[in-house]
């Protein structure tokens, strides 16, 4: 196949970026998505152009880094599919294809097809873990763990970190990742310790970040390559109002011994 490709190449965080024109050439339907971008940047850098920036690393899927947005869908036209899992056998010859980084106020473009994701490690530092001490292997298999809950954690802990739910987002809300990373925790003995505490700083954090809030567009979950559901925001609410309910109570219960006192 030969495609024209549209890439957005932009020089540096504060440079003015723009789409450039390139055509790929003889281009296999076996080629992964990110395969086909190597042989465009092998013919730039013989031609002694500067090659397209773009992030990956596993290429099977896991790693979340290939982050971008393909004729306006963040990962592409295929469902539950990351960039690298993309193959050219769904292009035809002469299509036109337009490739363009995560788009957010909180994931500055670093480079061309490159943002900065590191808000979202921030949101995890805020206590997206367990600190509280769980045991050794024996206790972990002597805490039962009730099967739907079990599986609710294995379903959240899918989340790769990727960003494409914030790129989707209108709002540019970090909504969907934040839930699936409290959800797992919060479903699980070990992580019920710290649950409250969790889901204020981790969305705080979120906050401060400069990710936008969620207003139902469900555009996250309809990106999300993992299949991530809006069902874990509604979990993350219900902790939240949880989390928040106690801390009112601890307050009022410390102004009525006040007022006892006084
Ligand atoms: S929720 Fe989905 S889209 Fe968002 S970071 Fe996790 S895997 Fe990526
Ligand atoms: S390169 Fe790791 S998920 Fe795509």
């Amino acid at each position: 196949m030969n495609l024209t490709l549209y890439v957005w190449r932009q020089k540096g965080p504060k440079e003015r970026g723009r789409l450039e024109q390139y055509e790929a050439r003889n281009v296999s339907t076996e080629m992964s998505f990110l395969e086909m971008l190597d042989v465009v940047n092998e013919d730039l850098i013989k031609k002694g152009a500067e090659p397209i920036a773009f992030d990956h690393d596993c290429r099977e899927g896991i790693c979340g880094t290939c982050s971008q947005v393909i004729n306006g869908v963040p990962h592409g036209p295929q469902e539950r599919t990351t960039v690298c899992q993309l193959h050219m056998r769904h292009y035809k010859d002469s299509d036109a294809i337009y490739i363009e980084p995560w788009r957010a106020k909180a994931f500055p473009v670093i480079k061309d097809l490159i943002v900065d994701r590191s808000a979202l490690d921030s949101i995890i530092q805020a206590c997206g873990y367990i600190s509280v001490h769980t045991g050794g292997v024996p206790d972990g298999n002597a805490i039962l763990v009730p099967r739907h809950d079990a599986d609710t954690a294995m379903d959240a802990s899918e989340c790769i970190g990727c960003g494409a739910c914030v790129a989707a987002c209108p709002n540019g809300s970090a909504m969907l990742f934040t839930a699936a990373k409290i959800t797992h925790l919060a479903v699980l003995p070990q992580g019920k310790v710290e649950a409250k505490k969790r889901v204020c700083l981790m969305t705080e954090e979120m906050m401060r970040k400069g990710f936008g809030n969620c207003t139902n567009h469900y555009e996250c979950q309809a990106a999300c390559p993992k299949g991530i559901k809006v069902s874990f925001i509604a979990k993350l609410n219900r902790e939240f109002i949880k989390a928040v309910n106690v801390v009112s109570e601890t307050d009022s219960a410390a102004s009525a011994t006040m007022s006892s006192d006084q």
